[in-house]
Parts: structure tokens; sequence; C-alpha cells
């Protein structure tokens, strides 16, 4: 029996993957888009070149994994009867990971986050009444709380649909979060909510890029229109990562609902500025809160302006994070804490070597290709 596992081409998703690769003896099957099976086995090394080399993947990839090539979008996962049909014959937990997170488009978000939950969560009820499913796991974010101002959130109060939303992809989060709890009542469900998720404690590499450019760019700003002493709620992906494939593998959990954040170990700006490094070099800046909203304003006007003026995807990049970046919010992370035994180290211990990785790489991971050869032909992971 396997662990159907969606998004593993993602940043979180790889994160995942490779700690259920590592920690357990689980095959895992993945929902992959591609043309076909060899060039889902190529996005999954693109993925996956993060965490181990090819020999190790390759090694993974022909004895524990099964790739199935489909879209969430698409009725049965655009599977054919007989592939959807060993699907759910062979699985017996599933972790969804995947989501579009593109905060500008509302069709989007509709598309991917809502249809294809609904999508899975059919899965899942087909799992259920063929032979019960062990777990299903949905990887949501901190982002469903809605708009905020200097908080502490606490998991089961975070919900509110009374509440306005900051975009799409926070309300068709929060969407999916409720319909999953109506639609599946007999099964066991855990929801996992990370907060801004950035960079690796153990590596400087990244493979996602917007929020680190985000940062990079406040960071070399001498004038910072932030308040001083709000607080950032930062959390590093291996912390996440592992905290998903763990809480996923747990025999018994005591909460249904775990934040993946930093929660009360949140750095202030004031600490970020501070205590971070470009270059090695300390960084020069003065914090200038009354500028917030017109440089908010700013970025939205930049974010509409023509393409060739050269600035709009830093403004949309800007007006996209700036409520999240500007409302002192943070996220209570007890339960994953008491859950794991473990504390996720702060923003400012690690992310220097980040933004220094992404600098000197133009935000862009210098991705490996699949090894030369006929593409693929020597490994033999089944089917899809
Ligand atoms: N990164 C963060 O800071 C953060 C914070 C809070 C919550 N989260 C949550 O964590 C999860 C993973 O985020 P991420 O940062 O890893 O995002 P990501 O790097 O953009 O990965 C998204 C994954 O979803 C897959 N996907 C998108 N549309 C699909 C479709 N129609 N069919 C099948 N797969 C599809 C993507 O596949 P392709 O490779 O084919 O596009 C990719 O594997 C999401 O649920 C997100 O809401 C992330």
């Amino acid at each position: 029996m396997s662990i159907f596992v969606t998004g593993a081409t993602g940043y979180l998703g790889s994160y995942a993957v490779e700690r259920l690769l590592r920690t357990t003896d689980q095959r895992l099957s993945l929902l992959v888009r591609a043309k076909d099976v060899q060039g889902a086995r190529e996005r999954l090394w693109q993925s996956l070149q993060l965490h181990m080399g090819f020999e190790e993947f390759r090694e993974h990839l022909a004895t524990r994994i099964d790739v199935y090539v489909g879209d969430l979008t698409a009725m049965r996962l655009g599977l054919d009867a007989e592939r959807y049909g060993r699907l759910l014959k062979g699985t017996e937990s599933v972790l969804h990971v995947a989501a579009a997170l593109n905060r500008m488009s509302a069709r989007l978000c509709h598309d991917v986050n809502l249809r294809g939950t609904l999508e899975i969560v059919e899965l899942v009820r087909a799992i259920d009444a063929m032979h019960g499913v062990r777990r299903f796991s949905f990887v949501s974010t901190t982002a469903v709380a809605g708009e905020r101002q200097d908080e502490t959130i606490y998991e089961d109060s975070a919900i509110d649909f009374g509440r306005k939303d900051y975009d799409p992809y926070a309300r068709t989060k929060k969407f999916c979060e409720h319909m999953i709890a109506r639609t599946l009542p007999e099964v066991p469900i855990a929801i996992y909510r990370p907060a801004i998720v950035m960079g690796d404690t153990r590596f400087a590499a990244t493979s996602q890029f917007d929020m680190v450019r985000a940062t990079a760019m406040l960071a070399r700003m001498k004038v910072l229109p932030l308040d001083p002493g709000a607080r950032q709620d930062i959390v590093p992906a291996d912390f996440v990562g592992h905290a998903i494939a763990d809480l996923h593998m747990k025999p018994e959990l005591r909460y249904g609902i775990y934040h993946l954040s930093a929660g009360h170990g949140s750095k202030t700006n004031a600490e970020l500025m501070r205590e971070l490094r470009l270059g090695g070099k300390p960084l020069r800046y003065a914090f200038m809160p009354r500028l917030g909203a017109p440089f908010g304003t700013t970025a939205g006007l930049a974010a509409a302006s023509p393409r060739g003026l050269g600035v709009s995807y830093a403004g949309a990049l800007l007006k996209g994070f700036w409520p999240y970046v500007t409302f002192n919010t943070i996220f209570d992370n007890n339960r994953v804490i008491e859950e794991l035994g473990q504390v996720p180290a702060p923003f400012t211990q690690y992310g220097s070597a980040l933004l220094d990785f992404a600098i000197e790489h133009g935000f862009e991971y210098p991705h490996e290709p699949w090894p030369a050869g006929p593409p693929g032909a020597e490994v033999s992971s089944s089917p899809a």
C-alpha cells in the first residue's frame, strides 16, 4: 500500500517527499503534471535534486515511487479507469500538498484549489468506501485567517467566514478546509497550515524565490516603510516539510489542525534588519513606518504599469506580499512543538546565506538536467 502525494514537483512537496523517502519504507504514488511518464520523472528530478543526487533519486524512483501522470483539475485526476482503480486499491493515505499560489489569479486559485481539492475529496471518499483510509492530510496556509492586524492566531479560531481575505489564494484555501471538514466527516483528517516559508537551516539553496526576492528587495532598501517592532512569522522549509511528513505518518495525532510557523519565536523587523547580512556586510537602513501606506499604493501602481516600464513584476510581487509583511500577526505553534518536540530555527540564523545564494544565482535555481542517455530508459518506476 502507498501514500498518494500531490505537489511533489513543488517546493514544499519536494521536502515532504524527501522526508517520507528517507524516514519511512512506504511506497509513494505521486501525481505529476507532464506530457508522459518520462516527462514526469524529469520534473520530479528537477524538484528533488535540491535534496539528493541523481543516483539516490534513481534508486527511489526504481524501487519506491509510482508516477501517475495527471492533473488535479481533470475528472478523476485525468487518469483512465484502470489507473484510477489501481490508485484507489493501492492507497492507504493521502497527502494533498498541491495548490495554485498565484495571489493575482482568481481563476487559477478556483480551478486548482477548489476544483482540484474536490477531486481529491472524491478520491479519498472512494478509497474510504473501498478499504478505509488511514489519514487524509491537507496542506493549507495560515493565510486562511484572513485580514488581521497585530494579533496572535490559534488554530481553532483562525477561520471566520465573515472576515475579508487578502486574496483569492487565501479565500480558496479557507474554503478547501471547510469543504474537507464537511464532506469527509468519517475520515481522519489533518490540516497543516504553514506560515511564510523561506529557506533551509541546513543549506543556502532554495528553489522557490518569490518571497525571497521580496525580502531581498526590502533588505536592500535604505528607507524601510515598516514598523520596526512588527513581527514576521517566517519558518524554514526543512521544519515545515519534515513536520508535514512526520505528522502525516504519526499513528495518532492530538489535534486536527497544526500551525507550521515560527509563532512566538518570530523576529521583529528591527531584529531581522540588525542580524541579517548581505555578502557578509550589515544592512544599512532607516525605518520610516509612516511611508508604509504610500509604499503599498506605489507597489499597486507599479504592478498595474505596462510591462515595458520594467517595474510591473517587482510591483506585483510586493503588492501580493505587502499585507502579509505589514499585518504584524503571528501564528501560535505550540501544537506542532508539543507533537514533534522541535522548535523552528529563527530566520536570522539562516536567512543571510539564503539571500546571498538567491542574489548570486539571479533568483533561479541552477537545475541539473536529466543525465544524458535515452531519457530514463534504465529507470523502471511503475506505471502510469
Ligand atoms: N511556500 C509557502 O510559503 C507556503 C506557505 C503556506 C502554505 N503553503 C502551501 O504549501 C503547499 C505547497 O506550496 P509550495 O510553496 O510548495 O508551492 P509550489 O512550489 O508552487 O508547488 C505547487 C505544486 O502544486 C502542483 N500543482 C499546481 N497545479 C496543479 C494541477 N492542476 N494538477 C496537479 N498539480 C498541480 C504543482 O505542480 P507543477 O509543478 O506541475 O506546477 C506543484 O507541484 C500549498 O498547498 C500552499 O498553499 C506554502
